[in-house]
């Protein structure tokens, strides 16, 4: 089972929470948004825990898969403390463009030793996941 914990429940949240339920083998265990209604919205109705603070979610529901899915000045600090967390993590890709969060983030890829970090485009969330939901 690939435990998904998705920080940030805007309109990306929402598109990769619809995304992970139609997997087979897939539970969003954890939903966190700084405006708890928008947590609890999302959380509920695939049974999750919702969470207004990121790093209580990351140590209470232990997700293998995070979605960074809030604004770009938040990607690095969420993907970091996601890999620390041991989970792997898809984000929004327009980090890539930014170089100082980007490499922070490439140092703590490097420095985990089993996690992965791939940029995102949401429409191909559940392209990208299909293929690896049964080998996690
Ligand atoms: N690839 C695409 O097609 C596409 C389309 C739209 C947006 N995006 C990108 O996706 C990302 C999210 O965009 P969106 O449209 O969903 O934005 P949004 O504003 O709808 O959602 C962001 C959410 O993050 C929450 N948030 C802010 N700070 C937080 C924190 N510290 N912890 C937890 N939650 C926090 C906000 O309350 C909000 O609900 C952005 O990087 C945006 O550029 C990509």
């Amino acid at each position: 089972m690939i435990r998904v914990g998705i920080i940030g429940c805007g309109g990306q949240g929402r598109i990769h929470a619809n995304a992970y339920a139609r997997i087979e083998g897939v539970q969003i265990v954890g939903c966190c948004d700084v405006l708890p209604e928008r947590a609890q919205e999302l959380a509920q109705p695939f049974g999750a825990t919702a969470f207004t603070d990121h790093r209580e979610m990351l140590a209470q529901t232990r997700p293998n898969l995070v979605s960074v899915c809030t604004l770009e000045g938040h990607h690095a600090q969420h993907t970091i403390d996601s890999l620390r967390a041991g989970a792997h993590v898809l984000y929004e890709n327009w980090t890539v463009l930014q170089s100082q969060p980007s490499a922070r983030m490439n140092s703590h890829t490097a420095n985990s030793a089993s996690s992965s970090v791939t940029p995102y485009s949401s429409n191909t969330v559940w392209r990208w996941l299909k293929p690896h939901a049964n080998s996690w």
